[in-house]
């Protein structure tokens, strides 16, 4: 009976395992990829993160960090995603990897694994993706890697391997994406690439490879081929010989990147079979001859840079007119003639850089056109006449260089009275012209400034800080006679975030203040904002000088959907009344949390505290999910790091009266308590919706809101409640009253 009964029992289990599609180890008969996992942990020396403690024998190892199950098989491993963990320790004894027969899935980049890819991985056969970019391996390739016929997506980069990419390669027909970058790799590229069914992405930057490039276009035994090739990265290596003719026939190209080799001969005019080209580099070879007109066909190159090459001749218009170029670098050619007008078509330009070559004649005018231009590059040259009144307009530039050129003419007023302080300008201050008169000038706080003469006291420059940011030239910007300028127009935007984090992909610069402030450069302004359209104007703070010394200021907000604070206590008698709802009082509250928190990391700032100063319902901006936002820094002081009590400052008062507290009519001076008072008229108008005096008349009686409020408290508390706060009146007391008391 007892026999009988457990039986059951374990039956029992056993189904509503299955019925549940819940692993566990022990319900199961299986338990080598269980084993396998423990030998893999068993390896690690090192888990920081503790990215392995709950690979223990008490958890099923379906819910280890970083395993996933099959759902077809519950108790195989189709996954391992231990990315950016910090482990060390060996591959090679994974000798049990192989057992891992579902494994479909191995993530281990950015980690420090070290010796060999172990052969027995080659018994995973399900294997689709494999990472093991950045880490320590060493060794070869093994060649039972070709044994992985699923393999769709191989990315070994950042390794120092040794020895050969295998041959053998070209039999994981499947592979669709590659990355050899960065591997130690020697010999040269095999052929079996192009036996490729479905290729994209084919990454071999960085090693030593040698050999010519392979006929990458060409159909390999009606297997396959490169042609549906995106991207083909082959830099810095040290291939030699031309660009092979079929590559006309990769259609779909649209990067290519071929720099830092020793490639030679013409540009085939096959690249006009290119058309979804958007960037094409190929700087630092030995090319010659010259820029085929063709290229006109990539209508969507966006980055051309053929530099330091022995290109000659002149710059072809066709391309000028055609492509959409914010990048174009032909510098250190031997090109000819002078600069076509067409120039002024790139709309999109950032960056020119023509510099080191024979070009001559006038500078266009037309460049003037060419308005979200940052850079401009057009030193050592043999241009002549005088520098264009029209590029007074490139309102972006940030970089110029007309030295070693014939200019002749007075230095343009626009490049005079340069006060340039505390932007973050970055490279060298010329020494001739305007910049040498110190009283003509001021660069104070660019930290990045180097050179100028010596009574600027700025650091020397180092070649790194002159090198412009798209190359690695070996010798530093040579700057001359007539001039060169640094300019820039920076905007800095202050925003309290809570509840999300900035946009990652957004650059941030640290200022001189230590606050964190978002850089925006004038062009992605302009681009932003369709050319400053009035249709995009919500106001935006953005200050420094233009070319013409004239002051360019501009405010930049991130777009609050749901409008300023104020709008939504305004609804009672208010025609807007239908476009905002009554705030209910958890919306109320969530509101005051947030200022209350903005406050809070205004003011304890660690390199230094700011005093707002104008804490009001219409700078209190919601967005989307009614989340609070502080903004119009309008009358912001930012002080250094001093104790809160003693922080104050004297700049002109013009908070807004009614929320300003009574002392600073005395006095001329804001401090972080007048901040909290403004906070607290706030906190009262909310679940009040009174305006301080004088406007709201009902207040009359009382003179002010804080006196209104008072007499009220403790017995009255209900008559002063916005009625419209949508929440039953027992509520409103033991909370609102109870928290909105204590912040006071
Ligand atoms: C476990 O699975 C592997 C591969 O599927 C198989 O070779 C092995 O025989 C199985 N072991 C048991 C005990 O069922
Ligand atoms: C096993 O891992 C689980 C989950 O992380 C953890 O709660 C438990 O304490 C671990 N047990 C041991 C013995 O380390
Ligand atoms: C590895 O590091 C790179 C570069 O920092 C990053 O882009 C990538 O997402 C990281 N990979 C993982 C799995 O964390
Ligand atoms: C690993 O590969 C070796 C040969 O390279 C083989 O002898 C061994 O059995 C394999 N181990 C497993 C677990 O498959
Ligand atoms: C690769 O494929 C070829 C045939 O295309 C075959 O002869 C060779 O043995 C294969 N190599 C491996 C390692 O599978
Ligand atoms: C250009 O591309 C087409 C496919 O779009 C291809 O048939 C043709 O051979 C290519 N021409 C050259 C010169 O490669
Ligand atoms: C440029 O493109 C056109 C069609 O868009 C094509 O007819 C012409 O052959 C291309 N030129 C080159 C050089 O491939
Ligand atoms: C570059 O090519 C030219 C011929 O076009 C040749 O004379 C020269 O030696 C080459 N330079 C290098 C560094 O290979
Ligand atoms: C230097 O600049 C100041 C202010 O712009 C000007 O008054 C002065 O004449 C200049 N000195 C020289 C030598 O140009
Ligand atoms: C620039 O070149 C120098 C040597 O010429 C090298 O040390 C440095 O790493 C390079 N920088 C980049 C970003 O490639």
């Amino acid at each position: 009976m007892d026999l009988i009964e457990k039986r059951l029992i374990e039956r029992r289990i056993i189904f509503s395992c299955l019925a549940l599609h819940t692993p566990s180890t022990f319900s199961s008969n299986n338990q080598t990829d269980f084993l396998s996992l423990l030998a893999m942990k068993k390896s690690i020396d090192v888990d920081p993160n503790g990215a392995l403690n709950s690979w223990n024998r008490t958890t099923n190892f379906c819910r280890w960090n970083g395993i996933t199950c099959g759902r077809m098989h519950p108790d195989r491993v189709v996954a391992i995603n231990l990315g950016s963990e910090g482990l060390i320790g060996s591959l090679s004894p994974h000798i049990e990897i192989g057992l891992l027969r579902r494994l479909e899935y191995i993530e281990f980049s950015n980690n420090s694994f070290f010796g060999s890819i172990p052969k027995n991985m080659s018994q995973c056969k399900s294997l689709v993706y494999v990472n093991l970019i950045n880490n320590d391996l060493s060794g070869n390739i093994p060649l039972e890697i070709s044994l992985l016929y699923n393999l769709q997506s191989l990315y070994l980069g950042k390794n120092t391997f040794s020895g050969h990419i295998p041959q053998t390669i070209g039999n994981l027909t499947s592979l669709g994406a590659i990355s050899l970058r960065l591997c130690g790799l020697i010999g040269e590229i095999p052929k079996s690439f192009s036996r490729f069914r479905r290729p994209s992405f084919l990454q071999l930057a960085q090693n030593n490879l040698t050999g010519t490039i392979p006929p990458v276009g060409k159909i390999h035994s009606e297997i396959g081929s490169l042609v549906g090739l995106k991207h083909l990265r082959l830099s810095n290596n040290n291939l030699e010989g031309p660009i092979p003719l079929s590559i006309g026939r990769i259609f779909n190209l649209q990067i290519l990147e071929l720099g830092g080799n020793r490639l030679t001969s013409r540009i085939p005019p096959v690249f006009g079979n290119l058309t979804l080209l958007y960037s094409l580099s190929l700087e630092r070879n030995n090319f010659s001859g010259t820029i085929p007109t063709s290229l006109a066909n990539c209508t969507k190159m966006q980055m051309l840079d053929l530099s330091i090459n022995n290109f000659d001749g002149p710059i072809p218009q066709e391309i000028l007119i055609s492509t959409v170029c914010n990048f174009l670098d032909l510098s250190h050619n031997a090109l000819t003639n002078s600069i076509p007008l067409e120039f002024g078509s790139l709309r999109n330009l950032e960056e020119l850089d023509l510099s080191n070559n024979k070009l001559s004649g006038l500078i266009p005018r037309s460049l003037g056109t060419c308005v979200s231009l940052e850079g401009l590059y057009l030193h050592d040259n043999l241009f002549e006449g005088e520098i264009p009144k029209e590029l007074s307009s490139l309102m972006g530039l940030t970089d110029l260089d007309l030295s070693l050129n014939n200019l002749s003419g007075s230095i343009p007023s626009f490049l005079g009275n340069l006060n340039l302080s505390f932007n973050s300008f970055q490279g060298r201050v010329p020494t001739t012209g305007v910049f040498k008169n110190t009283s003509a000038i001021s660069l104070e706080g660019n930290i990045e400034l180097c050179g100028g003469i010596l009574e600027l006291d700025l650091p020397p420059c180092t070649s790194t800080s002159v090198a412009s940011k798209k190359k690695n030239l070996s010798t530093p910007l040579k700057i001359g006679i007539p001039v060169a300028g640094v300019a820039a127009i920076l905007c800095f935007v202050v925003f309290i975030y809570k509840r999300r984090t900035p946009d990652k992909n957004m650059p941030y610069v640290p200022s001189f203040t230590g606050i964190r402030f978002l850089s925006l450069s004038y062009a992605d302004l302009l681009k932003g904002t369709s050319g400053f359209a009035e249709t995009n104007l919500v106001v935006s703070v953005c200050e420094s000088i233009d070319f013409r010394g004239n002051d360019f200021k501009a405010l930049v907000y991130e777009f609050k959907a749901k409008g300023s604070l104020d709008k939504w206590l305004c609804c009672i008698n208010s025609e807007q009344e239908g476009e905002f709802r009554n705030l209910d009082l958890i919306e109320r509250l969530g509101i005051a949390i947030d200022v209350a928190h903005a406050r809070e990391y205004l003011h304890c700032g660690i390199d230094s505290i700011i005093i707002h100063g104008d804490l009001k319902p219409s700078n209190i901006l919601l967005d989307e999910d009614m989340t609070a936002c502080v903004g119009d820094f309008g009358l912001s002081k930012i002080t250094s790091s001093i104790p809160e009590s003693s922080s104050s400052s004297t700049i002109g008062i013009r908070g807004t009266f009614g929320y300003v507290p009574p002392e600073y009519g005395m006095s001329n001076s804001v401090s972080t308590k007048g901040d909290v008072y403004s906070y607290g008229i706030l906190v009262l108008e909310m679940f009040t919706n009174r305006r301080p005096s004088p406007t709201d008349d009902s207040l009359s009686e009382n003179g002010n809101l804080q006196n209104f409020v008072s007499a009220a408290l403790p017995n009255r508390v209900m008559e002063i409640v916005d009625p419209l706060i949508r929440m039953g009146p027992h509520m409103i007391e033991t909370v609102s009253w109870k928290i909105a008391c204590a912040l006071l």
